[in-house]
């Protein structure tokens, strides 16, 4: 094309489509290091995070968002990553804050990671789901996205889909769609909790443990307060996540969830009715995918 031609659409789409609310940028554009700055690195398309036993470290996104989708391939710390958390996830602020995560619960060597996910709706969480990998997430990057728009929340592992969160706001069930979410990244010590409930220690001449990230991208739309809640939620082209396409899991992504759900699933909060003394959350109740 001539560059005359290049202004012209150029200048057509954003006639167009007056707020661009796409983003598309590299670890060091979007995310900045909140925690451990002493030994974690963030360059390029590169972040490291680090935990010794001085800190653990973080990295967070430099706006929050509404909607979109947020991807990085992440290596888990390898060997004995027994009580160790690497996390990524996106959490808005104050008491009723919302929250969608993934957390990865390490492990002794040989021993497998938890994949954990949770999701917080005005400051309520207790939805936790969590999974064995099918592969070493040691061994190599994967990718891990959280896709969030206005009807579901999905979670994927190398494009599969290993959990859905469903809109069930007309039958009174809170959803995140009314605070703008930060994309978080960290690394810390969790021993009280994570490897086979807080049995398992951290075992510290193993360190320094690292989790490397890359290639993160938040296509996205930024959340600038109040007014962004309509617009980032309107059916527009431009706002890629409210197409018909994301409403539901197509047949094929449904396959993929329920191989995930019988061989990789270890627990399910809408399965634990001693924990809630036999009234599931109301979610559980409904169509979950
Ligand atoms: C660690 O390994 C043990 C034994 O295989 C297993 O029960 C546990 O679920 C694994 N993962 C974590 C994070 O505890």
């Amino acid at each position: 094309m001539a560059n005359f031609e290049k202004m012209l659409v150029a200048f057509f789409i954003f006639a167009i489509a007056p707020s661009i609310v796409l983003v598309d940028a590299t670890f060091s554009d979007s995310m900045y290091l909140t925690w451990g700055l002493q030994h974690a690195s963030l360059q390029a398309d590169n972040l490291s995070l680090v935990l010794d036993q001085n800190s653990g470290s973080a990295a967070q996104t430099k706006i929050p968002y509404l909607f979109g989708s947020f991807e990085s391939r992440i290596k888990l710390v390898p060997g004995n990553s027994a009580g160790t958390v690497t996390a990524y996830y996106l959490s808005s602020t104050g008491n009723k804050h919302d929250e969608i995560d993934f957390e990865f619960l390490g492990n002794i060597s040989g021993q497998p990671y938890i994949i954990h996910t949770n999701v917080f709706t005005q400051g309520n969480g207790s939805r936790e789901q969590q999974f064995y990998p099918w592969f070493d997430p040691t061994a190599d990057f994967h990718n891990y996205t959280i896709h969030w728009n206005p009807t579901e929340i999905v979670w994927y592992v190398d494009s599969i889909p290993i959990r859905v969160f469903r809109n069930y706001q007309s039958a009174g069930i809170a959803y995140p769609n009314q605070q703008g979410m930060s994309l978080y990244t960290s690394l810390w010590n969790a021993d009280g909790w994570a490897t086979r409930g807080g049995l398992v220690k951290i075992n510290w001449s193993g360190a320094p443990f690292i989790a490397r990230y890359n290639q993160f991208r938040a296509r996205a739309c930024p959340f600038n307060g109040p007014a962004s809640i309509n617009q980032c939620a309107a059916n527009i082209p431009s706002n890629w996540w409210t197409s018909p396409l994301y409403k539901q899991l197509g047949y094929a992504s449904l396959g993929q969830l329920n191989w995930v759900r019988s061989n990789y699933m270890i627990y399910d909060y809408c399965k634990d009715t001693k924990r809630f003394n036999g009234q599931l959350p109301p979610e559980c109740y409904k169509q979950q995918f």
